[in-house]
């Protein structure tokens, strides 16, 4: 008896998004290694605990394609994208990588649309939230480093991104949290 619940399009399409997720962690961890290793301890510990929050996305993944039945394709990992040039670099790579795996998820959603899916095409809706909380954040950080100089940034204001980032939280709220009290 077949109880396989995703096409084979899916499945493969769901696998690749699970080894995307596995590539941001590590793409996380090098930027992490590569700010450690300039003296931005703050930035580094930021970026690490983001790598964790990417291997969870992986995990997610691995377990939906599970509980339907498919077969998890664990592959080789591509490795990260070069080490940032500049802080203004990084956090431009890091908004830049978000927005595309935020196409990625999209054409998931698209998929599952169109097999009708329905199982799938929920599951990806936390996935969904979730972009506009990861594009958020990076967009957040772009701000930061753009009010402190962008490319020109004092050594005086990166000693205190640095030293702010260490304790940032890690996510944003969501929009639908916000209210007319607290926008
Ligand atoms: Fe898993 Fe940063 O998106």
């Amino acid at each position: 008896m077949n109880t396989n619940r995703l096409s084979m399009t899916l499945a493969a399409a769901l696998n690749e998004q699970m080894t995307k997720e596995a590539h941001a962690s590590q793409i996380y961890l090098s930027y992490a290694s590569w700010a450690d290793l300039q003296g931005f301890e703050g930035i580094a510990n930021f970026l690490f605990r983001h790598a964790e929050e990417e291997r969870n996305h992986m995990m997610k993944i691995l377990k939906y394609i599970l509980d339907r039945g498919a077969e998890v394709k664990v592959t080789a990992i591509p490795a990260p994208h070069p080490n940032p040039l500049s802080i203004n670099n990084c956090f431009e790579k890091i908004f830049e990588h978000e927005v595309e795996n935020t196409k990625a998820v999209y054409s998931l959603v698209k998929m599952s649309f169109e097999e009708d899916d329905w199982s799938t095409w929920n599951f990806m809706q936390w996935f969904v939230k979730e972009q506009i909380e990861e594009e958020a954040l990076a967009m957040s950080l772009l701000d930061k480093i753009k009010i402190a100089g962008g490319e020109k940034v004092s050594n005086e204001a990166l000693y205190t991104l640095d030293r702010d980032l260490k304790d940032a939280p890690d996510s944003v709220e969501s929009p639908q949290e916000a209210t007319a009290e607290k926008p």
